[in-house]
């Protein structure tokens, strides 16, 4: 890991969950954040929309912060069953993560959607989590580092600095599946990911990088203590306190 830079992370408990366990797990860990002190990476959950409200009043003051999953590029408008960074902003969010290949699947977004809600989000002052990856077959036909290195192009505001953008490498192929690509490939992808910043970005050096895709406790540690990986986004795993933590523990 890069280790200059706070390493996050972050929960992407997707469409999972109610007010009751919102409030058990991110009490539990505000229970453990209170007890670990300063000496822990920085956490992130960031829970469906209507279940912020139970997240943040059971965090309390703990060094836990709140996202969204998606935002509106749009400041306000007609949108039905939409929200806007600023309404994340306002219901407590300091992050907002974009582009996740789920939604570029199931809503049709491509890189040109997903830099305009990053754009709304640093806009409403939150920090946007900019997915990319490749899918299976890009990898296969041995196009991952372009793949992806063109969607960070494409879909990162240009001028994004440290303070308001942070990037997350999740190969499609490897969200909810149990596989991990080897650590010399995530070690590549990262690695042309921190160079490829400095197309967009003043400030590529700093510029935090999350790895994405079947991190539980039994593998964090490796994927954690590579170059250029400065944390991860969790999917499974956040949803479980322990599991959670012990990849938050992994990270420092
Ligand atoms: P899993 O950790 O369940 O593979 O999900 C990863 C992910 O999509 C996080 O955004």
């Amino acid at each position: 890991m890069t280790q200059s830079l706070r390493p996050l992370i972050a929960g992407n408990w997707k469409m999972f969950g109610t007010n009751a366990f919102a409030s058990d797990l991110a009490g539990s860990l505000a229970d453990k954040m209170s007890e670990a002190g300063n000496d822990v990476a920085d956490l992130l959950l960031c829970p469906p929309t209507p279940l912020l409200g139970a997240v943040r009043s059971s965090v309390g003051d703990e060094r836990i912060a709140l996202g969204g999953q998606d935002c509106h590029a749009a400041e306000q408008g007609a949108h039905t069953g939409d929200v806007s960074a600023a309404m994340l902003h306002d219901a407590g969010c300091a992050f907002v993560i974009v582009g996740h290949s789920e939604r570029r699947a199931d809503h049709g977004e491509n890189n040109a959607t997903v830099n305009a809600k990053a754009n709304a989000a640093q806009v409403a002052g939150l920090v946007p989590i900019v997915c990319i990856g490749e899918t299976l077959e890009e990898r296969e036909a041995g196009r991952a580092v372009d793949v992806v290195t063109g969607q960070l192009r494409s879909s990162v505001p240009k001028g994004s600095t440290a303070l308001n953008i942070i990037i997350a490498y999740e190969p499609v192929w490897a969200i909810g599946t149990g596989k991990v690509p080897a650590l010399d490939d995530i070690a590549k992808v990262h690695d042309a990911i921190r160079s490829a910043l400095n197309d967009v970005s003043g400030d590529a050096e700093s510029v935090r990088i999350l790895y994405g895709g079947s991190v539980k406790p039994n593998n964090a540690i490796e994927i954690l203590s590579l170059d250029n990986v400065n944390g991860a986004l969790v999917g499974g795993a956040s949803l479980k306190a322990d599991e959670f933590w012990a990849i938050a523990e992994a990270a420092f």
